[in-house]
């Protein structure tokens, strides 16, 4: 398998053999780290320069670039917008132009797709898709990594998403589970299942893979899940108005302790993270203070328990990201 020179912009750009080789190398590159192999990992892309982008802000994906790239021997530079020329004085295409002569490889989150599309289309070196507002593929790979090295597979594992599936989020794993042949099942009121092209495109390839999609309001739905994955109500980017529609609608869809019942002792919690499952956070003490909830698309009570692997997933963005710079320069 030779992802030389592939920039990494959806789930839908690979097959399920190469998603396949980008965990199985993840799980290489993870277990070499465990094992103290920090030569052997130095030499990987020694002498290499990526540059990062963001346009909205980020933890794990930041600092999984800049870790995985101090691992791998490489030197990462980090670019914040409110303090360079993208965007307001210089073009996508210029930047990724400029940038494309002095980095081997670039990062970008930002809003939408067709920025990241158009890096790409200009650099002439990889660019990793780290987030936008209609898919985020590295934590796909991570949120894979994480199920099989808890269930051991990824065929045949149902993922029920509970809440807003018609952002990143969903978008992406939806593609996921048809490509990688699971079932993919999104609970939510109908507004909020996944946009009606993206279903087409993925019932084709489940045709292919054995996948199921499934779409329901009902919260019985949940029942015999494998995994049940939520994400924030509201994403970056949106307005704050849109919060009280939000609440209302998605709160019966809420994952706690019943939702988890109803799912099974099987089943395990997962979430890209951040996570608004407690009031110590800003957002989540202004939430209280509006409307009273002490959580939101999770309680704490699920988001504690032993059947939440949420940090697994989050150290695994790591291992993952570190695959994908790896393999693509
Ligand atoms: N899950 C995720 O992308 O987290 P950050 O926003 O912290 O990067
Ligand atoms: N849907 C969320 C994902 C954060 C990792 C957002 O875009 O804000």
């Amino acid at each position: 398998m030779n992802l030389k020179g592939r920039s990494f912009l959806r789930i839908l750009d690979f097959t399920p053999e190469e998603l396949t080789y980008l965990l199985d190398f993840s799980a290489e590159l993870k277990a070499e780290k465990k094992a103290g192999k920090y030569e052997v990992q130095q030499k990987r892309c020694a002498g290499k320069n990526v540059a990062l982008i963001f346009e909205k802000t980020s933890t794990r994906t930041r600092c999984s670039f800049e870790a995985a790239a101090a691992d791998l021997g490489m030197h990462a530079v980090y670019l914040d917008p409110s303090w360079s020329q993208i965007g307001k004085k210089e073009s996508i295409a210029d930047t990724a132009r400029v940038l494309g002569r002095m980095f081997d490889g670039i990062e970008y989150r930002g809003f939408a797709q067709k920025t990241v599309e158009e890096l790409s289309a200009y650099a002439g070196v990889p660019v990793w898709n780290g987030l936008t507002d209609e898919s985020h593929p590295t934590q796909i790979l991570a949120d894979f990594l994480t199920i099989r090295e808890h269930f051991g597979r990824l065929k045949g594992i149902h993922l029920c998403y509970m809440g807003d599936a018609r952002f990143n989020m969903a978008n992406s794993l939806m593609t996921g589970c048809a490509l990688m042949g699971m079932k993919f099942t999104s609970c939510a009121p109908e507004k909020y299942f996944p946009n009606k092209e993206l279903i087409v495109q993925c019932q084709k390839i489940a045709e292919k893979t054995g996948a199921v999609l499934e779409f329901s309001s009902d919260l019985n739905a949940v029942r015999g899940a494998d995994v049940i994955y939520t994400d924030v109500w509201v994403s970056m980017g949106e307005p704050e108005a849109v919060w009280e529609e939000r609440i209302r609608d998605l709160l019966p869809y809420q994952v706690n302790a019943d939702v988890m019942k109803r799912a099974g002792l099987q089943c395990r919690f997962m979430h890209c993270l951040p996570a608004y499952h407690n009031t110590e956070t800003g957002v989540g003490k202004d939430i209280y203070a509006k409307f009273g909830l002490e959580a939101l698309e999770v309680t704490d009570e699920v988001f504690e328990s032993s059947q939440a692997i949420v940090f697994d997933e989050a150290e695994n963005r790591l291992h993952t990201i570190k695959a994908v710079m790896a393999a693509t320069l």
